[in-house]
């Protein structure tokens, strides 16, 4: 079985929280904290006492309700990008290169494996590198045209963000019950 050194395990723990937790928030902002089905809902009750409010009043507060959730989304973004560099840095270690050494002799699983690790840390590095720039656009002078195409990519890499986990967690179990015993346990101690 493999070996895995403190310092990646903290890595790899930590960032499986950081990445459920954006997801959690995009989770929320495209359900319970949609700005447009929320924005209905105020306009409903509100005609219910009698109050009228309009299309745009309504969706100012539904979007005022879904703010202080996506500062978390922000917050974590700004966990990833720490999380990116600290991946590189753990590249130089034996724990951090196991994966992507004599790949020659490797089996076809555990080279499809392998890829898929390299493509989601591609899609880790997008993602922190687009979100970044999505919020610091003021700042970077990015035109509106710009971007919009930079959030439809942040948007689309998303789902490859989203299918690696499914992926991967169904993967790591399946291989615990079949040929692989205690792989789950050597992510987590030692
Ligand atoms: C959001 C959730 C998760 C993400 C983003 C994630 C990400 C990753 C990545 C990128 C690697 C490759 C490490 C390398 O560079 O060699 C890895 C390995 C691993 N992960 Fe996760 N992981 C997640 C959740 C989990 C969970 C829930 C488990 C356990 C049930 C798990 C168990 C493992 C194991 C056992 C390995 C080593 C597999 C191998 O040797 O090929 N991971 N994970
Ligand atoms: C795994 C990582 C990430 C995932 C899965 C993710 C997912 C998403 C999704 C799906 C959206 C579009 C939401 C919508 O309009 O319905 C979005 C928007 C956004 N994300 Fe991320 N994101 C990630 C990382 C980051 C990072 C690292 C940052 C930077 C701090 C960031 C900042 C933003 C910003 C500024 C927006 C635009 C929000 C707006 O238009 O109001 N994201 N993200």
């Amino acid at each position: 079985m493999k070996q895995w050194s403190l310092n990646f395990r903290l890595w790899h723990w930590i960032n499986a929280i950081v990445i459920t937790g954006l997801l959690g928030t995009v989770f929320l902002r495209k359900t319970f904290l949609n700005y447009r089905t929320n924005s209905e809902i105020i306009m409903d009750k509100l005609s219910d006492i009698n109050i009228t409010i309009a299309k745009d009043q309504a969706v100012s507060i539904a979007r005022a309700i879904r703010s202080p959730m996506w500062d978390w989304h922000i917050w974590l973004g700004y966990a990833l990008a720490a999380l990116v560099v600290w991946r590189i840095v753990l590249f130089f270690t034996d724990s951090g290169k196991q994966n992507f050494q004599n790949c020659s002799q490797k089996t076809t699983h555990d080279k499809i494996v392998s890829s898929l690790y390299v493509i989601f840390y591609a899609l880790m590095f997008a993602m922190a590198a687009t979100g970044l720039v999505l919020h610091f656009h003021e700042f970077l002078n990015v035109g509106k045209d710009l971007g919009e195409s930079i959030k439809e990519i942040h948007e689309l890499l998303y789902n490859g963000i989203l299918y690696f986990v499914i992926i991967h967690i169904a993967g790591v179990i399946l291989a615990e019950n079949k040929d692989e015993k205690g792989i789950i346990s050597s992510m987590v101690g030692k």
